[in-house]
């Protein structure tokens, strides 16, 4: 058995924070912002958290799906900002949908974090172990951005997009992960408080100094580079693997972490730009969110009929990447 998308979902919190806004927190303008991100504006949890907006997600894939809550057997949730840790997003999900058959679990491979979650469903259902499962990406980053960081603070955004799989008879197709630790230092979120009474604390300046480095921190040019260099790298891996050309591929559905990014990715890859849909403009970097909103949007309009092939990929923090073909049914 191979596992197939049967619905999609999203959602965006209602809070609008233009460009223009973040002249209140720092030295910045639209211009600037515009110019090196394509960033226009994003929204921002003000009552919702990651939990509620994976279940308001993960309920709309259902819906789209036509499948009860009640049959699915997992519910994974891949978040890099969790409200909190236990119990796990997955299982506030599972409570608030009603899903009581499914077995629950969170993953964190940052801004590669659903397509990772994605591929780790498909190997379950692969396997013969579950028929139905639900893959949500929901991020808070809003929670965990340094406001006075101007470096950092223009590009994420909140959401959440998720997924509906189910078991089918089909040819499996080959996807790609990987990480580099080594590079680690290049985006970082500490939890400000490892440390225990018998030794040196983890984060001895984090824990010094409350929650000063529990924020995201980045070296932008770094992560720049390596997704520029990486991610046609693993697209061609990833074409390979599975004897497809590039033409084959109707969408190159990429995180949105930047349009420069994306833009570079598609010459680099010899593709038409057209290929490669953006909606960063609209959410910022919504890190593991941003694949499957995009996902749903594309869905929702109709531009992804039965038969056509997809290439989701992620890429971020760790530093990881994850690809997979994804074939519509
Ligand atoms: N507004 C105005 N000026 C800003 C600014 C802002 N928000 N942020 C930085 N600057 C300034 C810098 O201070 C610097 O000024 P200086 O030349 O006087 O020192 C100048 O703009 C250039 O800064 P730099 O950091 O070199 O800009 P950049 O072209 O590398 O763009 C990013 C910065 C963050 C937009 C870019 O590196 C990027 O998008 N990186 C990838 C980040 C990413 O996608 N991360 C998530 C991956 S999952």
């Amino acid at each position: 058995m191979i596992a197939v998308i049967r619905g999609t979902g999203s959602y965006i919190p209602p809070r609008v924070v233009e460009n223009e806004e973040l002249k209140n927190y720092i030295e910045t303008s639209d211009t600037w912002i515009r110019e090196r991100t394509g960033i226009e504006r994003r929204h921002v949890v003000t009552d919702d958290t990651v939990a509620s907006m994976a279940a308001k997600a993960g309920r709309a894939a259902l819906e789209n799906a036509g499948i009860q809550a009640e049959s699915l057997e997992l519910i994974i949730v891949s978040t890099t900002s969790p409200t909190q840790m236990i119990p796990c997003n997955a299982c506030l999900v599972q409570k608030e949908l009603g899903a009581v058959n499914a077995s629950c679990f969170d993953l964190n491979a940052a801004c590669s974090g659903f397509v990772t979650a994605y591929q780790t469903a498909c190997a379950y259902i692969e396997s013969g172990l579950y028929q139905k499962i639900l893959v949500i990406g929901s991020e808070a980053l809003s929670c965990i951005t340094d406001w006075s960081d101007r470096g950092t603070c223009i590009l994420f955004g909140d959401g959440a997009g998720a997924v509906v799989l189910a078991a089918e008879k089909g040819k499996k197709q080959e996807s790609v992960c990987g990480a580099d630790g080594s590079m680690g230092d290049a985006l970082t979120l500490y939890s400000g408080y490892l440390s225990n009474p018998f030794g040196t604390p983890v984060q001895e300046e984090a824990v010094a100094d409350g929650r000063k480095n529990a924020f995201v921190r980045m070296d932008g040019q770094a992560i720049f580079r390596f997704a520029v260099r990486k991610v046609p790298q693993i697209i061609e891996e990833l074409l390979q693997k599975n004897n497809l050309q590039k033409e084959e591929i109707k969408y190159y559905i990429l995180h949105q972490a930047n349009t420069r990014i994306v833009e570079a990715v598609a010459k680099r890859t010899g593709q038409p730009i057209g290929k490669f849909p953006m909606n960063v403009q609209e959410y910022g970097n919504t890190s593991s969110a941003s694949v499957p909103i995009l996902l749903d949007e594309l869905c929702r309009g109709g531009k992804v009929r039965t038969g056509d092939r997809l290439v989701i990929a992620g890429f971020g923090g760790g530093l990881t990447w994850a690809a997979s073909v994804v074939t519509w049914r």
